[in-house]
């Protein structure tokens, strides 16, 4: 039995299929189209999925979406009436949003947005539009496919976004029994949401309702500090160990927490809440409008405009944000315990890629062991929506626990050898063996080295397959790295891939991360022999990388090991500023377009003279 997982009309589309409960294929749209976080509708994707199981659309038997128009109706209704009566009182002209909002439960807004005039009308329609795509589904995969929608025979699922969120974190988790947080943006009018997973349910013990959110403070003071673009959240997270959390106090007023794990923002310093949040993808990635109000300039001054040079008010402020996000999210997680009593977590949501966030939360909460799924963000909303289906709908026992995240097309040796001899590249052939010390030589010796082996991530980060590795120990490699390659801003820490059985030589904490989802300490003695991948607050944002879950990579590390007593590469992702590169031709294009110094595809090799 096929199940298909669909994400769609939403940021991150992607698609994912199980067989039997077995996970086939996960893939997110952005790495077929090139644009990032791309919102549409994943029909590459679907179709990936479908040849990776080597099956039509017309086999499959059961396809999700992970929105449900109908999820929290009364509260939607509720919301939108109060809104409505407010504004007939003001005279507003936004009660067409709220038509609009009502209709969608704010998961997923417009496309091709336009705040009044004829424009407000368009934003209605398109809103509408999206809302009437995510009901019929069938209608909407059937066109994208080309394929006659009396021909499918699959039973159609709209499967709540955070019960989508959570079902990513424990059906696939090593837990039998677990506590279980979905921590957002929104999704289906609700921001956060808690639960207990045992055996083949999930269970919801509380949540967090639309305006309210985490995630919503983070991306509008992301947006107040310059930085505009869909995923630029990571970016403030990078600046915040800079600066002071001098201005906690404010931020306690903005966000403000209360009993039973709730939490409330405070609605003066946004615009969420009155006019909707405009989420465009013309262009295919998502553009959202500001969030924030101008009692957010009152509080802090003038904004950043994007691109000015950084002050410390800006770092203090990021810092601010960071540290008050935590006190938030371990006030949820403390509650979230006290009602299980488990140590076990299953962490999901946009959030949840809060590396720092997470790191900190063994230190911080009574839990003890922690899964987060690799694509914690929206397009792991489409595992746990196959997931949701296999397990809590059709009552299913569990499978097994996703290890790795390695999901995505592959390339055999010959087919990267017919690309190569395409591009009229010379390059060198290597046995399994001479592969990784090659390759592990040249890291030793300085050279910058693309590595595109296996199967592409699915989740946002590289793990070894599409990556870009180098040296650790060569401090300047930050600064090379960035001129050739990745020109990011230069506050943001490059992330070490280490050895499993090491982690405990160069880390205050041991509890395996390897989907590079968490930050931790790096030992105050081993900074110094690794200073490319140390943060300026001594932190790293590790990957723990096991011969079980890949092999190949594992073994470059040792080699790398073998030659310099270091158990530890720098990985960064094989791309610029694109989406992460999916095919080999991708990868000689970057290597073609950068200064990378060799491209390792399979066991191939090409180098730059
Ligand atoms: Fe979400």
């Amino acid at each position: 039995m096929y199940i298909l997982g669909i994400n769609a009309f939403h940021g991150d589309a992607a698609a994912v299929i199980i067989k039997e409960g077995k996970l086939i294929a996960a893939v997110e749209e952005e790495r077929f189209n090139r644009f990032k976080h791309c919102a549409g509708f994943p029909a590459e994707s679907i179709r990936y999925c479908l040849k990776a199981a080597g099956i039509s659309l017309q086999d499959v038997e059961h396809v999700g979406i992970s929105r449900d128009p109908s999820a929290h109706l009364h509260k939607k209704v509720f919301f939108a009436a109060t809104r409505a009566a407010k504004q007939a009182a003001g005279g507003s002209v936004r009660k067409y949003a709220d038509v609009a909002t009502l209709e969608e439960g704010f998961g997923t807004l417009s496309n091709g947005s336009h705040p009044s005039g004829p424009g407000l009308f368009r934003q209605v329609r398109d809103r509408l539009g999206n809302a009437a795509k995510v009901r019929d589904l069938k209608e909407e995969l059937a066109r994208a496919l080309g394929v006659p929608r009396s021909d499918l025979r699959a039973k159609f699922h709209n499967i709540e976004h955070h019960r989508a969120h959570l079902a990513s974190s424990f059906y696939v988790s090593p837990f039998e029994r677990a506590a279980l947080l979905s921590i957002d943006g929104f999704g289906d009018f609700i921001s956060t949401m808690w639960a207990v997973g045992e055996g083949n349910s999930i269970e919801i013990l509380g949540q967090v309702e639309y305006p309210h959110s985490t995630g919503i403070l983070y991306t509008a003071t992301t947006q107040f500090l310059g930085f505009p673009h869909y995923g630029d959240e990571g970016k403030v997270m990078g600046l915040a160990p800079y600066g002071q959390p001098r201005f906690i106090e404010e931020f306690r007023e903005i966000i403000r927490t209360e009993d039973a794990g709730q939490f409330r923002l405070n609605l003066e310093y946004f615009r969420h809440h009155a006019e909707g949040v405009d989420m465009t993808w013309d262009q295919g990635s998502p553009v959202i409008g500001r969030i924030y109000s101008d009692e957010f300039r009152r509080t802090f001054g003038p904004a950043r405009v994007p691109g000015a040079s950084l002050t410390d008010r800006e770092r203090d402020i990021a810092a601010s944000l960071q540290l008050r996000l935590e006190e938030v999210c371990f006030h949820v997680l403390k509650h979230l315990h006290q009602l299980t009593g488990l140590t076990d977590l299953g962490l999901s949501g946009g959030v949840a890629y809060n590396s720092v966030m997470n790191g900190r939360i063994l230190l911080n909460t009574p839990f003890r062991r922690v899964f987060i799924q690799p694509a914690s963000g929206d397009s792991g909303t489409a595992l746990g929506v196959c997931f949701q289906i296999y397990n809590g709908v059709l009552n299913h026992g569990r499978g097994d626990e996703m290890e790795g995240c390695y999901t995505g097309p592959d390339f055999t040796n010959d087919q990267i050898r017919t690309e190569l001899e395409g591009n009229k590249l010379a390059f060198e052939n290597f046995s399994d063996e001479d592969v990784t010390k090659r390759a592990a030589q040249d890291v030793a010796n300085g050279l910058v080295v693309g590595w595109f082996q296996g199967r592409m991530e699915f989740g946002p980060r590289a793990l070894g397959n599409r990556s870009i590795i180098a040296d650790p120990r060569r401090a300047e490699m930050k600064d090379i790295l960035n001129e050739r390659i990745k020109k990011r801003e230069p506050f943001r820490p490059f992330a070490p891939s280490i050895l499993e059985e090491r982690v405990d030589d160069y880390f205050e904490q041991t509890h395996p991360a390897p989907t590079m989802l968490m930050v931790y300490q790096i030992k105050p003695k081993m900074r110094k022999l690794i200073p490319a991948v140390t943060h300026v607050d001594g932190s790293g944002r590790l990957q723990t990388v096991s011969r079980k879950v890949n092999e190949r990579y594992y073994q470059l590390i040792s080699e790398f090991n073998e030659l310099t007593g270091v158990p530890v590469v720098l990985n960064t992702s094989f791309n610029e500023n694109e989406p992460i590169v999916c095919t080999p031709q991708e990868a000689i294009n970057c290597f073609r377009n950068t200064r990378m110094d060799v491209l390792y595809l399979g066991n191939y090799a090409i180098r730059r003279y």
